[in-house]
């Protein structure tokens, strides 16, 4: 069949115009592409394409997912013998067929840990050979599946207190420290390529970090594989303090693994302490929820200042850390929306609810592409 070339409309041009513009707009992957991986969390409304607003700045702008929350103990392990594949099997897909690094997360973990995994049929605890066992047929398991598919994987999670103190996780209550070195060692086992992480938020504090540093050279140094230190670097506008968060990285490095930024976001409201009496309607919508229609200029411009600061941070350490993840791709489908209270609206990450680059990264392309014009 001949095919005519049919005369272009103004939209059709306008349209190929904009395309070819928007080949030329520089993305993240491109800008970073000589610093580190750059990537993003994402949840099944991304991967089903219920959020297409997410999927174009994932397929356009990111290198390497995440998975929210697919691969968590009580959505892939339901129930002890069962596991449902369903999402993470998407997941993965997803990512193979966008050519990413897709990073498991994540295998051991206190939260969101399946209610059956650390007890017996009366609630109690389960013995330590029992939880051994449970820990490696679930690494085991899920680790193999996705062989040969997954980069690297958040073996354990959360496990230190901000005072450097193991958390008191069933995990702790039932093997003491040596369930992450077991973490470690069934992970390897289970897939001997895959690159294994440690990852904690509040690594800029100094306790946690030298915890952190302590237990992972006691891990190398008895030949388990721990290829990063994850610093899950969940800020606010009055933390971390960017002199510890930076002294972390060095500390970490000093350890011989790299450091990769996995959470990233930053909240642009009241930081709220913890005793906050969080139901207090006044206070609510007063103190803890006070742009609920979108940031002052003056809040907005201090936001991308302070996120700007921190892109020069992992830019200063480009020779250690190897990924940077945001916990997220645009404000509207963050965590951080409703926590910890319904309703909360919040602005933490790179790309704002229309989708659109945050200006201080926007700058960043534009000033590099300007100089390589
Ligand atoms: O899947 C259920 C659904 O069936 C139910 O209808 C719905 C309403 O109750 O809840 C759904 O589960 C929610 C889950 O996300 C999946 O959407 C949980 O309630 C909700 O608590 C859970 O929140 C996740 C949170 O971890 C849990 O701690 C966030 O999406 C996720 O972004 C967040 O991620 C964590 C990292 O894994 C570890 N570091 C901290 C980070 C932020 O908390």
């Amino acid at each position: 069949m001949k095919l005519s070339l049919l005369p272009l409309s103004v939209a059709s041009l306008l349209t190929l115009a904009s395309c070819a513009t928007e080949k030329q707009t520089p993305t993240l992957k491109d800008h970073f592409a000589d610093d580190f991986l750059i990537g993003a969390a994402i949840n099944m409304n991304h991967v089903k394409g219920l959020d297409p607003g997410s999927d174009s700045i994932v397929r356009r702008h990111f290198n390497s997912i995440v998975a929210e929350n697919c691969m968590k103990c009580e959505e892939i392990h339901p129930a002890e013998g069962t596991y449902f594949w369903d999402d993470a099997d998407a997941f993965v897909d997803y990512g193979v067929r966008n050519n990413m690094a897709i990073i498991g997360h994540t295998l051991i973990w206190h939260s969101q840990l399946a209610p059956w995994f650390p007890v017996d049929s009366t609630g109690a605890y389960v013995s330590a050979d029992v939880l051994k066992e449970r820990m490696r047929d679930h690494i085991t398991t899920v680790m193999t599946r996705y062989k040969g598919k997954i980069k690297g994987w958040d073996v354990v999670n959360e496990a230190i207190e901000g005072d450097g103190s193991y958390r008191k996780s069933p995990f702790y209550e039932i093997l003491g420290e040596e369930f992450i070195p077991l973490a470690f060692q069934y992970a390897h086992e289970a897939d001997p390529d895959a690159e294994l992480y440690i990852n904690d938020y509040g690594m800029n504090m100094p306790a946690k970090r030298e915890a952190y540093v302590r237990l992972v050279n006691d891990m190398k140094s008895k030949g388990l594989r721990v290829d990063a230190i994850g610093m899950q670097s969940h800020m606010g506008m009055d933390y971390p303090d960017f002199k510890e968060f930076e002294e972390s990285i060095e500390a970490f490095a000093s350890t011989g693994c790299n450091v990769m930024i996995t959470e990233w976001d930053m909240s642009a409201l009241p930081t709220i302490s913890r005793s906050a009496n969080v139901s207090d309607s006044v206070v609510y919508n007063t103190l803890f929820n006070p742009y609920p229609d979108g940031l002052p200029a003056d809040i907005a411009d201090r936001w991308n200042s302070r996120m700007d600061s921190v892109t020069d941070i992992f830019l200063r350490h480009k020779d250690v850390i190897t990924r940077v993840t945001a916990w997220g791709t645009h404000d509207g489908m963050s965590w951080k929306n409703d926590f910890p209270m319904k309703g909360r609206v919040e602005y933490p990450l790179l790309f704002d609810r229309d989708c659109n680059l945050k200006p201080f990264m926007q700058n960043r392309l534009d000033n590099a592409s300007d100089r390589q014009i």
